[in-house]
């Protein structure tokens, strides 16, 4: 039977992929660390859309943790055609700021982690020449930004393995695409120490990430951008400079005013 894997699954963004997967009919296994609430929301949806729903309870900040979120699609016999890689986390301030523990976590759950499990789940789709990959980027991808320059490093790292991975597996029978959003009204900026109040730009609702990224894998597009805005901010890239570019993205991102 085949599954969509959805890393990052019990809260914000992944919790919208996987509404999203279960209403179109999706079986799913669901992963991220908080077990309690992947099995409400397990629970709610095998209720509600009546598809088969796995609970796969894993730190990805442990370098063996891919390999165990593999080992239990295939103890469970659980094809995985859909991969959604959401799992991922920031932390607000100056590097030189960073705890050393906190600077590990980011690289491991937004790098390593989805690096890795693209790696495992991705032979068996190309096996099958079947398969979808999506990778949540950020608008942060685009350039380094100033007082997030860690967790911008990560997300380019995951736009830039998409964009190969894009080309690579063409006429292989797997799609990807990497969505970049802006600011969406999760709880991920009050994990990071990041003051919402400040930002200057709205913030959108995690449905048009979700949108944004389905219409992206039907038109076989590489990377997309979720808002008007996220697409004109892009579009000024073109016409300034890079200091600019990254002047700006601090400004819009208003971490270091905390
Ligand atoms: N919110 C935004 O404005 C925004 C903008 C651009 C990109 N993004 C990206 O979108 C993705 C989802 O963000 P979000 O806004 O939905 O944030 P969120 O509400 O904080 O959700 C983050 C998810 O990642 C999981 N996660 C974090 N650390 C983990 C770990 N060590 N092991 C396993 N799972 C872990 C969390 O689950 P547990 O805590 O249960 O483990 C949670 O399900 C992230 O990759 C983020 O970088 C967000």
């Amino acid at each position: 039977m085949m599954f969509t894997l959805i890393t990052g699954a019990s809260m914000g963004i992944g919790e919208a992929f996987s509404r999203e997967f279960a209403r179109r009919g999706h079986n799913l296994v669901l992963v991220a660390r908080s077990g309690d609430r992947l099995q409400v929301l397990a629970e709610e949806l095998r209720q509600v859309s009546g598809v088969e729903v796995k609970v796969c309870v894993e730190d990805l900040s442990h370098a063996e943790s891919p390999g165990r979120v593999y080992e239990f699609c295939r103890r469970h016999s659980a094809g995985v055609d859909f991969l959604v890689n959401c799992a991922g986390l920031s932390r607000a301030g100056d590097f030189d700021d960073i705890p050393l523990g906190k600077l590990e976590e980011i690289i491991m759950v937004n790098m390593t982690a989805m690096a890795r499990i693209t790696r495992l789940f991705l032979p068996d789709m190309v096996a099958r020449r079947e398969g979808s990959i999506i990778n949540v980027a950020s608008l942060g991808a685009l350039q380094g930004v100033p007082g997030l320059g860690l967790y911008s490093a990560t997300k380019a790292f995951v736009l830039t393995l998409s964009e190969a991975l894009y080309e690579e597996l063409k006429g292989k029978g797997v799609k990807v695409v990497a969505v970049c959003p802006g600011f969406i009204n999760t709880g991920f900026f009050e994990r990071a120490g990041h003051n919402a109040a400040n930002l200057r730009l709205p913030i959108s609702e995690t449905g048009v990430v979700v949108k944004a990224a389905m219409k992206g894998l039907r038109n076989n597009k590489v990377r997309v951008f979720p808002t008007l805005i996220d697409t004109a901010l892009v579009f000024s890239q073109r016409l300034a400079s890079r200091k600019i570019v990254i002047r700006l993205a601090g400004f819009i991102a208003a971490v270091r005013e905390n």
